[in-house]
């Protein structure tokens, strides 16, 4: 078998590998996505006092803290059982909506536009954030636009835009300001005019795209995320649903701190990222999905009119589930809107300015669990603590972890399609990485490498010999 190795991929956070393997004929015989550093925080955090763990949480990622720090307090509320006053969990959701919609317009503007926008073959010097300022400025503005405007919302409510620390267990330890909640509402209206805008020139565009569309990790599998009690779309509470290809109903309203029972972990010999598979189907049957298209598979409705307007077209796509990976595009876009459309909501109910945010307690349970809707899907957090409050055993499920299986899957659906013999190119190289783009992989959560990610592509023949490798940084 040949093999060929990209590494490292650019465009994602982290530190990561992919080897493709050829078989005899020099054709794609299998593929795999490595993780190649991690820092251990579920073994570093033991034997802290659990009330530090949210801030410590937070330290993993300088991507995603803000999706920590809750996961962390939540997990937290749990260990001291107390109810989290209702303005303090609506501050909560408020900071995690302002996060989603800087995240996805991250991954949306400047990590995947410049394909959607100049091309896949396009000059690869060209086709960066820079190209975009330069032939799409329009486009360009509107990312930095929806990037600022949730990056501000955390830094106003949270005081730093890297490990705020304004989270902690019982509740948030300062209420909103009526300046900054007034601001923030001031600013809503031209963030609306803005993801409107992009949906409505993306739709346009949607066919330019098809032969992504058609490969980029384009099957079956599940797809998993939180629910409301209804069905609605939820990023901060609620229960899980898993739904299959068809988008039928397979478990549904699971509280979450049984996650075990329907979850369980491989490990994979090749990567640090652990393989997580709904228990039921096996392994590896039992791969799912988390994330904008999961979220917006599994769920009955919205929950904000704009929003829900726009996810009834984008479900006519097709009539069951939303199997391509690529549509996690457009599924953010809508994600960025439902977001502001649901903070303006919950700031212009006055009850959001009610000083009563925080409970206190000890610890009066042995084991917490914490479960939120990160912009890239579901995280866990699972927390044991002994009779004096200090951590014993930490296991954190992040959303990357969750789409391994099918992060491995979709790179050999492309690879597949696309690397003839026993040579790279660079377009071959940026299909590969372009599928891993639309599950927006934070491998700083799994690896602590903060920045670009380097990724290393290697192309193995059926005697284990690399014959052909690509770094891009
Ligand atoms: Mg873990
Ligand atoms: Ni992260």
């Amino acid at each position: 078998m040949k093999t060929i190795t990209i590494e490292p991929v650019t465009r994602i956070e982290g530190h990561a590998k992919i080897t493709i393997q050829l078989n005899e004929t020099g054709t794609v015989e299998d593929a795999q996505f490595h993780v190649t550093e991690f820092r251990g925080f579920e073994k570093f955090c033991q034997g802290r006092p659990f009330y530090e763990m949210p801030s410590l949480m937070a330290r993993i990622c300088g991507i995603c803290p803000v999706s920590h720090l809750l996961a962390s307090a939540k997990a937290c509320d749990s260990l001291m059982s107390v109810r989290v006053p209702k303005t303090a969990e609506n501050l909560r959701r408020i900071l995690n909506f302002a996060q989603i919609v800087q995240s996805h317009a991250l991954s949306f503007f400047y990590l995947s536009s410049p394909d959607l926008l100049l091309g896949m073959d396009a000059d690869p010097t060209e086709r960066n954030v820079i190209g975009v300022i330069k032939k799409h400025p329009e486009m360009a503005r509107s990312g930095i636009k929806l990037r600022q405007f949730g990056q501000q919302i955390i830094e106003e409510l949270a005081g730093k835009r890297i490990h705020p620390s304004w989270v902690v267990p019982g509740g948030v330890n300062k209420p909103i300001s009526l300046e900054t909640r007034n601001g923030i509402l001031k600013r809503i209206p031209d963030a609306l005019k803005t993801i409107h805008a992009t949906l409505d020139w993306y739709k346009t565009t949607l066919d330019n795209y098809r032969d992504q569309i058609r490969v980029f990790a384009n099957f079956p599998t599940l797809f998993m995320g939180l629910v409301t009690p209804d069905g609605g779309l939820e990023h901060y509470h609620g229960r899980l649903r898993v739904v299959g290809e068809t988008g039928n109903i397979i478990e549904d309203q699971i509280d979450p701190v049984r996650y075990r029972d329907y979850i369980e972990e491989a490990v994979l010999p090749y990567s640090y990222l652990k393989a997580p598979y709904f228990k039921q189907r096996g392994y590896p049957q039992g791969i799912y999905r988390v994330g904008p298209l999961a979220r917006l598979n599994i769920i009955d409705h919205v929950g904000t009119t704009k929003a829900n307007e726009e996810w009834a077209e984008y479900r006519a796509l097709r009539r069951q589930a939303i199997l391509s990976n690529f549509h996690n595009h457009y599924a953010r876009l809508i994600e960025i809107l439902y977001s502001i459309e649901r903070m303006q909501q919950l700031l212009e109910d006055d009850n959001i300015l009610d000083t009563h945010i925080r409970s206190y307690a000890g610890s009066n349970n042995l084991e917490g669990i914490g479960v939120i809707e990160a912009p890239r899907g579901t995280l866990i957090h699972d927390y044991q603590i002994d009779e004096n409050g200090l951590i014993t055993a930490a296991n954190l499920i992040v959303a990357t972890s969750h789409n391994n299986l099918a992060m491995n899957r979709g790179v050999l659906q492309v690879a597949k399609q696309f690397i003839k013999g026993e040579h790279l190119t660079e377009g071959m190289q940026n299909r590969v990485e372009a599928v891993i783009r639309t599950f927006d992989p934070c491998l700083s959560c799994s690896t602590h490498a903060q920045g670009q990610m380097p990724l290393d592509i290697q192309l193995i023949n059926s005697q284990g010999q690399i014959v052909d490798r690509i770094t891009s940084n």
